[in-house]
């Protein structure tokens, strides 16, 4: 995860540089989906983080752990289209398109424990809390021990 965070710094400068030179269009289809797909994980990657420091009790937010379930509950829901045939590239590795039935299945685990850890940070329990985010937590684990290049 540091290693994203680098890489964010890194990709918001290129980003900028890339804006001020009015040059919005990516260099290819592809590179914009592999763009836009660690955009999107760097997000879910950001409201775990955010999670993590209110369960520490670094923050005391509590009061915002059901935004971040929520959002975290919204992007699992678009995680399926963030992999189309002919993206493959950053560290997306080749197995999510040869084994579409099982990636589909880790998808589908991430869905719904992302949901589970949304219903429980609505209800404010922090038992169902902590069940519901080491689920989640596992779901990220078993999909990027598979396929994503580590
Ligand atoms: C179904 C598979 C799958 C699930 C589930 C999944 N990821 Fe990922 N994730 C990937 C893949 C594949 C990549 C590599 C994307 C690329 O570079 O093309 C990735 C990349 C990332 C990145 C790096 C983004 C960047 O800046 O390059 C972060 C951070 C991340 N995931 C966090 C998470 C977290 C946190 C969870 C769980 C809440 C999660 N992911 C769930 C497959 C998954």
């Amino acid at each position: 995860m540091e290693k994203a965070k680098r890489r964010g710094a890194a990709g918001f400068t290129a980003a900028l540089a890339v804006c001020l030179m009015g040059a919005l269009a990516p260099a290819s289809a592809d590179e914009g989906a592999v763009d836009y797909r660690q955009n999107t994980m760097a997000a879910v990657g950001g409201h775990m983080h955010a999670a993590v420091d209110i369960l520490r009790g670094k923050v005391s937010h509590s009061g915002h752990m059901a935004l971040h379930a929520g959002a975290l509950s919204d992007l699992a829901g678009i995680a399926g289209t963030l992999f189309p045939e002919g993206s493959a590239g950053g560290d997306s590795l080749p197995a999510i398109w040869e084994n579409g039935d099982d990636f589909a299945e880790r998808l589908a685990a991430f869905e719904e424990s992302a949901a589970n850890f949304a219903t429980a940070a609505e209800s404010g329990d922090a038992g169902a809390i902590g069940t519901a985010f080491q689920g989640l937590g596992q779901a990220c684990k078993s999909c990027h021990d598979d396929y994503r290049a580590q």
